[in-house]
């Protein structure tokens, strides 16, 4: 049976446990941010809500907290949004992932009636790759050698979803 996982408003309580996914070293390396700190993820979270945002905590059945997801430039009029989402590192791998992305782009094109969603990943980060292009995203775009990690070059990757292919 496939995993089900619950969403739900991100709470300011759970912002020390966004640290701590931000901040483990293999998830510093796939999204290529320096680690921050508690007053940093307040303002990155706070910037994500000026650009009209809804960002939910992705818990088990049993509510344990397994990560987040988010969609942020919401843009109604162009009908688009960003989306974006990480796991706590002992619950990756498991389906978890998938299942958020599913629930969020059905609220993305069945709720908000959105055209498009879009997001940027890096070529270093396999799994984040492999896991959008089995949910239909699509590279529209490539920036050559646009991140430097561990001494190398990585593309970054613009990939988008569109609501028709989604509904196919
Ligand atoms: C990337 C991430 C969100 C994926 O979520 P996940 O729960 O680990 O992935 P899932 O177990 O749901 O995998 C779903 C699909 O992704 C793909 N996938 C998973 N691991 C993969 C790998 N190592 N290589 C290629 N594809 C992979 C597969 O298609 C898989 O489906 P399958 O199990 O039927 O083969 C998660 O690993 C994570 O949070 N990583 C750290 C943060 C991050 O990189 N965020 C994304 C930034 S762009």
């Amino acid at each position: 049976m496939a995993v089900q996982v619950i969403l739900r408003p991100l709470e300011y309580e759970d912002l020390p446990d966004v640290k701590q996914w931000y901040n483990d070293p293999s998830t510093l390396m796939m999204i290529g941010h320096t680690p921050k700190s508690l007053t940093d993820i307040e303002e990155m979270v706070e910037q994500m809500e000026q650009t009209k945002a809804n960002i939910y905590v992705i818990e088990s059945r049993q509510h344990e907290k397994l990560g987040w997801i988010h969609l942020t430039s919401i843009n109604q009029s162009h009908g688009r949004a960003e989306i974006g989402l990480m796991l706590d590192r002992h619950h990756q791998g498991q389906g978890h992932g998938e299942a958020a992305m599913l629930q969020m782009l059905s609220y993305a094109f069945d709720h908000l009636r959105l055209n498009k969603v879009f997001l940027t990943t890096r070529g270093i980060n396999e799994k984040a790759r492999g896991l959008y292009e089995k949910l239909g995203f699509k590279i529209e775009g490539t920036f050559k050698d646009h991140c430097f990690v561990n001494g190398k070059y990585y593309d970054t990757y613009f990939m988008s979803l569109f609501e028709s292919d989604w509904r196919h």
